[in-house]
């Protein structure tokens, strides 16, 4: 395949070369955040499962590190987390120098001690801040018994009530996560399942749990668990997708709040992202008591392989901190691009635009444009049914990514049908929908724009959409249009990141 720079993200995390999946186990350790990832060393599709390697100090420009954990010829490296040993409970450190603890999922093949495509936790470490890692020797430290074929995603997290650490990991053909509990970090014994009878389907996978507490609205004595799971497929935009719960954690079981009954629409579940390319979310560790910050791959599994970039295929999205807010009556992740992401815009110039009264029909191009764009605005309702913007357009308006709200209905679309190529799989879905109330009248949009992705964050992060698109080189107009009717577009502010 011809190489693709012009779609090369400025913005977000992508290899230089090759296949990349899932974040894992990312960190911030001595102001640097380390994010490793699924690799292919090798080819541009999935395998020779690896853990890629990545560090940066704003979390926007990423230098790669080399491979960290190499896949072997009888044992691949799935996904999981790093932990920081402060206390070497472990003993694979020392006091005066903690270890980091990778735990991940390791893959047999071909060995004498496990059924072929067994899948266990393993654990490597690290006692020079994250840069090289030895395998345990008492691995695997955890295998279900009888042993499976998708028993994985190890996640981990001290638990400060009950003094000890807590795994989560999921049975991914069962559905259902498992947790377990250890104060060495080498020795696991079981906890629960996690297993409700909410958005299941026969045939959909498990995968990347994640178990956070959440103040509910700021309040630190009404703290909720939030579960966090990747589904594939069956998911809300289509493909793979990340699905949560709210509920309690009493130290050995997770229980959510009232679920809709067994079978109904998906749209009433809680879904992290609406757009089609957010998944497996994996949280940094070791940031500090702020809002937790969680990462994700840019990819749906329904078309990873076939997306036209090169020579890399696979970018994570941008990294967000979540906070827990009462939403339409429940509690809801609301999501918000990290301080040093607006830090980084900021410096490098926003320029505010005067208020805007469009009319029915109207389609105006905007005096600025760009392949990589920060965009804030707020739509006002007249009188319009629908009103929006459309970004990464070409000279001649053919090609372009709608977002636009309609407020009768009170859904935003997210519509990449005429984004530029689309027709390198079947499968890449076209538009997203998803419902969305707009208090007052008026919609807030903040839109991350990067040369193959368009982020948007709606209402100070109550719904987000996160979708790749394939625009040719130097489609970069920036139009506004409104249908039915008068709306007023303000609060423009715009940093132009790349042109
Ligand atoms: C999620 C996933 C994980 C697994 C990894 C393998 O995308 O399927 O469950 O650990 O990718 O690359």
């Amino acid at each position: 395949a011809q190489d693709t720079p012009h779609w090369r993200p400025a913005l977000h995390f992508s290899p230089a070369r090759h296949w990349a999946n899932d974040p894992n186990g990312p960190f911030l350790l001595n102001g640097v955040y380390h994010l490793f990832f699924q690799y292919n060393p090798h080819g541009m599709v999935w395998g020779h499962t690896s853990w890629g390697h990545a560090t940066s100090t704003d979390l926007v420009h990423w230098t790669e590190e080399p491979v960290a954990i190499p896949a072997r010829p009888d044992e691949d490296i799935f996904s999981g987390t790093v932990v920081l040993d402060r206390d070497n409970r472990s003993g694979l450190g020392s006091k005066a120098a903690p270890p980091l603890l990778a735990f991940y999922t390791s893959v047999y093949s071909n060995t004498p001690a496990h059924p072929e495509g067994t899948q266990a936790q393993s654990i490597s470490y690290s006692v020079d801040g994250g840069h090289t890692w030895r395998a345990h020797e008492g691995n695997p430290v955890l295998t279900l018994q009888p042993e499976s074929r998708q028993f994985r995603d190890p996640s981990v997290f001290w638990y400060p009530d009950g003094q000890c650490w807590v795994m989560a990991t999921v049975v991914g053909d069962a559905q259902v996560v498992k947790l377990y509990r250890s104060t060495d970090l080498l020795h696991w014994s079981f906890l629960s399942d996690f297993q409700p009878s909410g958005y299941r389907k026969p045939g959909m996978l498990w995968e990347m749990p994640l178990l956070l507490p959440l103040p509910l609205d700021g309040n630190p004595h009404d703290v909720k668990w939030v579960m966090i799971v990747s589904v594939n497929p069956w998911s809300i935009a289509g493909g793979s997708g990340v699905e949560y719960f709210v509920g309690r954690f009493d130290g050995t079981i997770f229980t959510p709040d009232a679920l809709p009954a067994p079978g109904s629409d998906p749209s009433r579940y809680l879904w992290l992202d609406h757009g089609a390319d957010q998944y497996a979310m994996a949280r940094f560790a070791n940031t500090g008591d702020g809002n937790p910050l969680l990462i994700g791959w840019m990819n749906n599994w329904d078309y990873a392989s076939d997306i036209p970039t090169s020579p890399w295929r696979g970018q994570m999205t941008l990294p967000v901190e979540v906070a827990l807010k009462t939403i339409e009556g429940r509690p809801a992740l609301v999501q918000a691009p990290p301080r040093a992401y607006d830090d980084m815009v900021r410096k490098s110039g926003v320029h505010a635009y005067p208020d805007r009264m469009l009319k029915a029909g109207d389609h105006l191009l905007q005096p600025f444009g760009g392949d990589v764009l920060d965009i804030h605005l707020a739509i006002r309702r007249g009188d319009a049914r629908r009103a929006g913007i459309v970004v990464r357009g070409s000279a001649d308006g053919t090609i372009g990514t709608s977002i636009g709200y309609d407020f009768i209905d009170q859904t935003l679309t997210l519509d990449r049908a005429h984004s530029g190529n689309v027709g390198f799989s079947p499968r890449f879905s076209l538009a997203h929908i998803a419902h969305l109330a707009a208090p007052g009248g008026t919609l807030s949009l903040h839109l991350v724009i990067d040369r193959d992705s368009v982020e948007v964050f709606a209402n100070d992060g109550v719904l987000r959409m996160t979708d790749l698109v394939f625009p040719p080189a130097g489609s970069d107009r920036v139009s506004l249009f409104v249908e039915g009717g008068s709306a007023t577009f303000g609060a423009m502010r715009v940093a132009v990141l790349g042109k």
